[in-house]
């Protein structure tokens, strides 16, 4: 897909799913990745972000054709896009392992992200029958994008609000306008995170559903409150992570 058509669809419908753009042996290399690590974590859920430890930025650097391609889709976005000096931001990753326990807790668990783009790489996706298979759930564009830190804030309660009043009704995530995303591996789901609602069905407690999410593009990047609150999640999840590998 030409560049520009990119960033066309990415503006129009706020969501872009690249089909085959990972070869069979980078995804490997990815999954290889992700059972290490959830290997340490002694097969529990945990959350693995570019800014807890070296683990990821090490990743890129010893596998640089997957690097170049995700890096390239985002800079090459956020150029088309016109983003303002985004040369001078850094991408945040996460990798996102859903095993066992915390399924049920991050499943449902919708929200906004406070960067502009978002790049989903599948990398374990489930395939059972009668599961949904951890398959995502996008309202793409649902809002609007905004500098005012207050409307952010309220708009996000709101959405939880109404997400937590219906609890999971069928109407309720019909109003919001709910589309289902099959998740394939080797494709990668380009959305803009800011205005999209977004959140995981839920999976078999025997699977493993695994992520790896490319941030970019901090929309409050000057905001210490906005700091502050993922500074706490990253120091929740660095614990959990110690306490995995402890507890065995
Ligand atoms: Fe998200």
């Amino acid at each position: 897909m030409q560049k520009t058509e990119l960033a066309e669809r990415f503006e129009k419908h706020g969501l872009v799913h690249l089909e085959n753009v990972l070869s069979p042996e980078q995804i490997n290399i990815l999954k290889k990745f992700t059972l290490d690590n959830l290997k340490e974590n002694h097969n529990k859920s945990f959350f693995l972000t570019s800014k807890s430890n070296h683990k990821i930025s090490d990743f890129f650097k010893q596998n640089e054709e997957i690097s170049k391609k995700i890096n390239s889709v985002i800079y090459d976005l956020s150029k088309e896009l016109k983003l303002k000096n985004f040369q001078d931001k850094k991408i945040y990753s996460v990798l996102r392992v859903l095993h066992n326990k915390r399924i049920k807790k991050e499943s449902y668990n919708f929200h906004f992200d406070a960067h502009v783009i978002t790049l989903l790489v599948p990398i374990i996706i489930p395939n059972r029958e009668n599961s949904d298979n951890g398959h995502l759930l996008i309202s793409p564009n649902l809002r609007k994008t905004t500098n005012s830190i207050l409307k952010n804030i309220i708009e996000k309660l709101f959405y939880q609000f109404i997400l937590k009043s219906f609890n999971r009704k069928k109407f309720a995530l019909k109003l919001l306008k709910l589309k289902k995303i099959i998740l394939k591996p080797g494709s990668l789901l380009i959305f803009n995170g800011f205005r999209s609602l977004h959140g995981n069905l839920e999976i078999d407690e025997k699977d493993t559903r695994a992520t790896l999410l490319i941030h970019f593009y901090d929309q409050f990047h000057n905001s210490k409150l906005v700091q502050m609150n993922r500074d706490i999640r990253i120091k929740k999840e660095k614990l959990i992570i110690k306490r995995n590998s402890q507890n065995g």
